[in-house]
């Protein structure tokens, strides 16, 4: 698909509406995972003749789609998950910006949607969150930015839409798990996956994540946070959470997460964590790992400590696994501590409280 690398200005029309500062305070106070969102949002306009145009920063609105919009038949629809921190100092700072932006483009390739130049994409984030900058919250919390794309044209064939929307809105968040930092309990899945072998499983689609409910809703039923997926060729090697990857510590200090097959979203959490894990001496290796070593690695104490990772949820230990033969714990249920190093190590990067010695961290102010 055509790609426009002009750089576009936001026409910025501030809301005539913001909800009250007292009102947005006592929201702060009790801050779960995507219910409260901010007074804007970005959006782009695309079509085939014109590319990529029509960039506003406005007051955040219902859109007023066609019922023929081909999102609504075909779910041409693609998605990002980052978050804009208040650091100590006032700043405000984005984590690998960039490396959302690339995946965003890798997810609209498998899509057959267009890409959005990688300039644009940070400047409608950066512009939100410049306009929305009151709606970051300070301490543990954070602005969760979802800025996602989709098919507007009116058509019921079956071929690419040649319309689409780019939008950017904004959640200010607290913990994603309602037990805040406690350690999930996790249900596998043994019948339902998530992804095939060339299907979108690497892409960030809503699809995927419609394909994941049932099995969530499994989950939740027997009283677990999050779903594991295992490989939908042998139903035998674990991929991923349904919104996180996933990792093992062993006790000889070696840690093994699930390669990037192509059936997997490759976290920009994982990425971050396999280089924090390597250079705190682990020795990671991506490779398959199958659920029965897993069971039998952590009834036998090889396994130490597990969790998963990602964006919203940040580092959670996993304490106990449920499977429809019964479930095991892994350690002593807890924390172990090199989830508690890594996951001080990354949030402390992300906060300005720890060395950021990757260029990792970006100012929104210079985007
Ligand atoms: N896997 C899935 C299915 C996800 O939805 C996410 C969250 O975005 C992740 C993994 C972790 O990705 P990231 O660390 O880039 O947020
Ligand atoms: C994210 O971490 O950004 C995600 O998209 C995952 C989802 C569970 C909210």
């Amino acid at each position: 698909m055509t790609t426009d690398t002009a750089m576009l200005d936001f026409t910025i029309v501030p809301s005539t509406t913001p909800m009250a500062e007292s009102d947005r305070l006592r929201a702060f106070d009790n801050l779960g995972f995507g219910t409260l969102f901010t007074d804007h949002m970005a959006v782009v306009q695309w079509d085939a003749d014109k590319g990529w145009h029509h960039a506003e920063i406005k007051a955040r609105a219902p859109f007023q789609i066609d019922p023929a919009a081909s999102v609504l038949h075909y779910a041409q629809e693609i998605f990002e998950g980052m978050k804009a921190y208040k650091a100590q100092d006032g700043r405000i700072t984005l984590f690998r910006p960039e490396e959302n932006a690339r995946r965003f483009n890798k997810s609209a390739i498998r899509m057959a949607m267009p890409e959005v130049p990688e300039e644009l994409f940070l400047k409608a984030v950066a512009e939100l969150v410049k306009i929305d900058s009151k709606w970051v919250p300070e301490g543990e919390g954070s602005l969760y930015l979802r800025p996602f794309m989709f098919a507007t044209e009116a058509f019921l064939g079956v071929r690419p839409s040649r319309q689409y929307i780019f939008c950017v809105i904004a959640s200010p968040v607290g913990p994603y798990f309602k037990g805040g930092s406690k350690p999930v309990t996790l249900w596998v899945s043994e019948h339902y996956t998530r992804a095939a072998p060339g299907g979108t499983g690497a892409a960030k689609c809503g699809g995927n994540y419609a394909a994941s409910l049932l099995a969530q809703s499994e989950a939740t039923s027997r009283g677990c946070d999050q779903v594991v997926f295992l490989d939908a060729a042998e139903h035998k090697w674990v991929e991923e959470l349904g919104g996180m990857n996933v990792f093992f510590v062993m006790d000889d200090g070696t840690v093994v997460t699930p390669p990037l097959s192509g059936t997997i979203l490759p976290g920009i959490t994982r990425g971050s964590i396999i280089q924090l894990a390597t250079e705190n001496g682990l020795k990671v290796i991506e490779r398959p790992y199958s659920f029965e070593e897993w069971a039998n690695d952590a009834r036998s104490g090889k396994l130490r400590e597990a969790f998963a990772c990602g964006t919203a949820a940040v580092v959670a230990a996993i304490g106990t696994v449920r499977h429809s033969g019964g479930e095991f714990v892994i350690g002593n249920a807890g924390t172990g501590m090199e989830t508690e190093k890594l996951r001080n190590q990354l949030t402390g990067i992300q906060r300005g409280t720890v060395a950021d010695g990757h260029g990792w961290v970006k100012d929104v102010a210079s985007l």
